[in-house]
């Protein structure tokens, strides 16, 4: 199976992020409000020229030091626990390690999918707290390299 990974638009992501994090509820109740921003950019796994897998990268500050935040991280579920998440994971990491900035990405897990961060290097960072309509969740982060960062700017 080939799995192309680009950086794309909101309006490609969209129907897949609100079809499997908000399932049976209007599309709006997916929308972030870091959609739009210029730092924003959103990423898709195609597959079969469907977008299957999905992620978003923005800036939001993390305990008050500017930092990247990973939101709407979803994989159709047909395409799960296949290496697709893990593969776009690891391109939006790569994008914000390539992007000036902050060094620091973390987001707000679903407690079910901890071992899915947990497996590419991030940590749980939080206690456990309810997101009201969703369930519990736990912050976790990641720390970029910063020297790998210095290195990919060289060549
Ligand atoms: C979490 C999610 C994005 C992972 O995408 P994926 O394409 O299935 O991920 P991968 O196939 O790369 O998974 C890699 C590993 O992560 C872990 N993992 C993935 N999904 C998991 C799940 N639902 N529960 C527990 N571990 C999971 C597993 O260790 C898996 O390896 P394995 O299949 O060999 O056991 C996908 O399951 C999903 O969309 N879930 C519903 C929405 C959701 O919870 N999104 C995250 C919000 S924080």
């Amino acid at each position: 199976m080939s799995v192309d990974f680009l950086q794309t638009s909101f309006e490609e992501i969209i129907e897949l992020r609100a079809r499997v994090l908000r399932p049976g509820r209007p599309v709006e109740t997916a929308f972030f409000k870091e959609d739009h921003q210029p730092s924003t950019s959103h990423l898709a796994a195609c597959c079969e020229g469907r977008v299957v897998s999905c992620v978003s990268l923005v800036r939001s500050p993390w305990k008050e030091e500017p930092a990247w935040r990973l939101r709407g991280m979803a994989t159709d579920e047909k395409y799960q626990r296949q290496g697709i998440g893990t593969g776009l994971l690891q391109k939006l990491e790569e994008l914000a390690l390539n992007s000036p900035g902050p060094d620091l990405v973390w987001c707000t897990s679903r407690v079910e999918v901890i071992p899915f961060y947990e497996k590419q290097g991030w940590q749980v960072a939080s206690d456990l707290f309810q997101v009201a309509g969703v369930g519990p969740h736990r912050m976790m982060t990641k720390h970029l390299n910063t020297d790998l960062h210095g290195l990919a700017n060289t060549d």
